[in-house]
This record gives C-alpha cells, sequence and structure tokens, in this order.
C-alpha cells in the first residue's frame, strides 16, 4: 500500500507488546488438523456452490451462435435448415419463446456426427486420426510450480473434447487440482494410479518368484496391498466426468504415498522397471483403444509418479512463464530429466549388453516448451532470447495471461466452460483465443505426429515420399 513520503515506512515502529497482544498460541500437530478441517469446510461450502442437487458438476449448455462458430463449421441457416428437416436429431432447448437454441454437448456430439456423415465431405467435422493406432499419450510437466501445468492439461484436454476427441484425464498430481476441476469423486489411493502401480509390481514380484522357485529358491510374499491391487484394472479407476467425452483417474493426497511405496518395491527387486508401470498398465487393459488422447497432469517435482508419466508420454509439454527465474529452472529441469533417463538406460543396458537383449532407448514423438501468462508489453524481449537460444523447442505459440481464468467463478473451471453471456463479448472472444491457440498450437503438433506414424505404418515406399514431401515443403 502507497504511503505518505513523509510518514515511515510500515516496518518501522513495531511495538513488541502489541505485536504479542495480536500472536495468538503456538501450534501444536493437532493445530495442523483443526486448520486442515476449516479448510475442508470451507471448500465444500465453495464447492457446493458449483454443483447440482446430486452433488454432481454439470456442463453449461451450447448456443447455436457458439457451435456455429466454434465447433461445427457450417453457416447458421443451414445449420437451421438441417435441423428442420431431421426432427429425429436434436433440436436444442430456448430459454424464452423463440428465443436462441442451447445444446448440451452430448447434442453436439451427435450433430457433429451427423454432418459428418451426411454433410460436404470437403468440410473438417471430425478432426484427423489416423484408424487402429492406440491414444496418443501427453505429459505436461515442469519441477517448478505454478507455471500453468494444471491450466494447460485442462484447458488442452476440453479444447480436444470440444473438437470431437476422446479424452482420458490422468491426474498424479496428489494435490488433486485436475481432478477438483474434473469433479472427480476419489475417496483414496485406490481410486488413483496407485493399484495400478502395485499390479504391475505385483505381476513383476509373482514372474519372479516362478523364476526363483525354479531356482529352489523361497518366494518372495505378495503382501495384502499387492494381492488387492491384483483385482484391479484401469477401467474400474476410471470416472466419467459432466463432459461427455472426458474420462478421469483422478488423485488425491494418498496418492503421495505411492512416492514412498515405489522405492520400497524397487529395492525388494532391484529387476522392477518401473517406469513402464503405468504405459504397461494402460495397455494391457486395452485402454488405449478406447481414446485418442490422453492428458496427463504432473506434480511440480520429478519423482516416480511424474517419472512414470513422462515415462508413458509420446509427447511432452513443459509450460513456463517467460521469466528470468522461470528460464532458468526450466533449463534445470531439462537436465533433471537427462540424468534421471540416462541413468535408467544406463543401468537397464549394462544388463541387456551382457544378456545379448534389445537396448533400453526412450523417446518422445516431440518435446515442446509452452510459454504460459504471457504478458506481450513486459516480456517480449525475455521470449525473444528464450526463443532464441531454443529454437524449435519452444512452442512458437505463446498462450497469453487471461484474467477471464480467475474469474470464470467458483463452479466452472477455464475459459471452455464459462458462459460467454457473463462476460463482454470482446473480452471472451479474446480470451477464448487464447486457448484456443494453444490448442491449435498442439493439435498441428499432434496431427503431425499421426501423420508420421501413418506413413511409417504404410512402409518404406511412402516413407520416401514423406521425406520428398518434407524436402519440398521446406
Ligand atoms: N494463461 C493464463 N492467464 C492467467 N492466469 C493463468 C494462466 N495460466 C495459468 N494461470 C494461473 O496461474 C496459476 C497457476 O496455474 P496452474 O495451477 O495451472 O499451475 P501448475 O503448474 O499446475 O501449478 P502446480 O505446480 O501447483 O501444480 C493459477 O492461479 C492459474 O489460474
Ligand atoms: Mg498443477
Amino acid at each position: 500500500m502507497a504511503y505518505e513520503a513523509a510518514e515511515q515506512p510500515p516496518y518501522f515502529n513495531i511495538d513488541p507488546d502489541r505485536a504479542l497482544a495480536e500472536l495468538g498460541q503456538p501450534t501444536s500437530t493437532g493445530g495442523f488438523a483443526e486448520i486442515a478441517a476449516a479448510c475442508a469446510r470451507g471448500r465444500e461450502d465453495l464447492a457446493s456452490r458449483g454443483l447440482n442437487e446430486a452433488g454432481q458438476k454439470s456442463l453449461r449448455l451450447f448456443s447455436t451462435w457458439e457451435i456455429t462458430k466454434y465447433l461445427i463449421p457450417v453457416a447458421v441457416a443451414h445449420f437451421r435448415r438441417v435441423l428442420k428437416q431431421n426432427p429425429a436429431l436434436p433440436q436444442g432447448q430456448s430459454e424464452t419463446e423463440g428465443g436462441a437454441k442451447w445444446f448440451t454437448l452430448d447434442e453436439v456430439l451427435r450433430l457433429r456426427a451427423h454432418f459428418a456423415s451426411e454433410g460436404s465431405k470437403a468440410k473438417e467435422y471430425q478432426p484427423y486420426r489416423p484408424k487402429g493406432v492406440p491414444a496418443k499419450l501427453v505429459a505436461v510437466a515442469n519441477f517448478k510450480g505454478g507455471v500453468g501445468k494444471t491450466s494447460t492439461a485442462a484447458h488442452l484436454a476440453m479444447s480436444a473434447a470440444l473438437d470431437g476427441y476422446r479424452v482420458l484425464v490422468l491426474d498424479l498430481d496428489s494435490q488433486g487440482s485436475m481432478t477438483s476441476i474434473f469433479g472427480g469423486q476419489v475417496a483414496d489411493e485406490w481410486q488413483t494410479v496407485f493399484p495400478l502401480l502395485a499390479r504391475h509390481y505385483g505381476s513383476h514380484l509373482q514372474a519372479e518368484n516362478r523364476a526363483r522357485i525354479a531356482r529352489g529358491e523361497d518366494p518372495l510374499p505378495l503382501d495384502d496391498t499387492l494381492s488387492e491391487a491384483m483385482k484391479v484394472t484401469t477401467r474400474e479407476v476410471i470416472q466419467s466426468t459432466h463432459w461427455p467425452n472426458i474420462d478421469l483417474i483422478g488423485a488425491q493426497l494418498n496418492l503421495y504415498w505411492a512416492e514412498f511405496q515405489i522405492p520400497v518395491w524397487r529395492m525388494q527387486s532391484r529387476g522392477w522397471k518401473l517406469w513402464d508401470a503405468l504405459t504397461e498398465m494402460l495397455e494391457a487393459d486395452g485402454v488405449l483403444e478406447d481414446y485418442d488422447l490422453v492428458f496427463i497432469d504432473t506434480p511440480p517435482a520429478l519423482g516416480y509418479l511424474t517419472i512414470n508419466g513422462l515415462a508413458a508420454a509420446d509427447i511432452l509439454l513443459v509450460p513456463l512463464g517467460a521469466s528470468f527465474l522461470e528460464f532458468d529452472s526450466t533449463g534445470r529441469f531439462f537436465d533433471m530429466l537427462h540424468s534421471t533417463f540416462a541413468s535408467i538406460e544406463t543401468g537397464e543396458n549394462m544388463a541387456a549388453r551382457a544378456l545379448g537383449r534389445d537396448e533400453l532407448a526412450f523417446e518422445w514423438d516431440a518435446v515442446r516448451a509452452v510459454v504460459t501468462r504471457y504478458d506481450g508489453a513486459q516480456q517480449g524481449e525475455l521470449a525473444a532470447l528464450m526463443q532464441a537460444y531454443l529454437g524449435q523447442t519452444l512452442s512458437p505459440h505463446k498462450q497469453d495471461f487471461t484474467a477471464l481464468i480467475g474469474q470464470a467463478g467458483e463452479q466452472v473451471n477455464g475459459i471452455y466452460e464459462a458462459d460467454y453471456r457473463d462476460f463482454n463479448r470482446e473480452t471472451y472472444v479474446r480470451g477464448r483465443m487464447t486457448f484456443d491457440q494453444t490448442y491449435a498450437a498442439f493439435k498441428r503438433l499432434l496431427l503431425g505426429i499421426w501423420r508420421r506414424d501413418e506413413l511409417a505404418a504404410e512402409g518404406p515406399k511412402s516413407g520416401e515420399e514423406s521425406r520428398e514431401l518434407a524436402g519440398s515443403a521446406g
């Protein structure tokens, strides 16, 4: 707060006795429980304001204006005509007699499917996705906190869902922010990825025990947790959300326990490939065929959960602000990524070479740093410098700082859940553009990768053509 020039600054003349009078008693361990309980009551109060009677989040409706501008590329008049001609299609609901028509997202998806099958083949009603390939996994990570990991992951998940993709969101952060955004209900660690990781270890232990028994050694017992986990499948921990085409594997505080449990398992059995746990469980349960995209939100740390998420990912996005401190610590994050994955490869490959097996080499389809909360007026110079040093690794699109994120209200999360009528139309359009562009930059990356996969699957001849294509485009 500003003070008069004649006044002294606020940190002079603080009276110790008055400070003591304001202080209160020291805090004991029990004090934390009281504070936590007060937070929980407040949280419940806040959360209840955005939920319907059943305690479930609900998604807003979408207007004809919004559908024809943002979701299905048709002219309003044509849209209305097609609906009129097809009474079996969702007709929407209006708040007033003859007023604008509003549709649920489920209805929008049905309408889009109709246009895709009946409408002009020249138009992109359904987003590109090669047939018969599993979902792409996208991890959003940075060990620096508050850089926009969760906001970026949540907005990308929502944009992709609006675009027509089937999305699974995986929360690896025991803070559970992503889970709250999608209204997830997680009672304990058994409704998170924890049992999947435990099952992966349990299966490894069972295989190892067979070898032990064959050698005449005693098997290592599976404790209660592992035995219980052996029965859990990925589909059991997936919950649906208030978005018809977004599902969730949630997180809550107990998930943090995995950070202590995983190293214990690893000590017990050195051969356990913990970094494969997540990928192999999702694959084993056939989940990757059910989705187009899996977005993985990670905690601000490079712990075992993050390593699992990163190892599972095809695409790695690293959000950071265009500030010196964030650039600096992001550089160190990449350094940590290098040493972590290099040491896993070295450890594995000594054994692999000795046994004449294939060597382990991690590979990501693409790794991109993404500038978030960008303020062009203040940060242009730093962003240009970052671009110069990072080159292609830095996504050319910068996600602007937008007040719309914080303002959207407690019951909605981010721009796509907000009702545009709550904002000045221009403010809305600009705010939405920020995240539409973040999505467009991501989708460009995704389509390039899918196309590369598709050409590779078609065989070497097409590969040759694709190189020619790439050459002529460059
Ligand atoms: N483009 C943006 N414009 C304005 N505010 C933003 C933007 N992106 C994120 N924020 C805000 O910045 C804060 C941190 O964002 P977020 O929670 O996504 O970061 P995070 O990296 O997931 O944090 P953590 O490390 O704690 O998981 C939030 O208050 C969020 O609303
Ligand atoms: Mg977060």
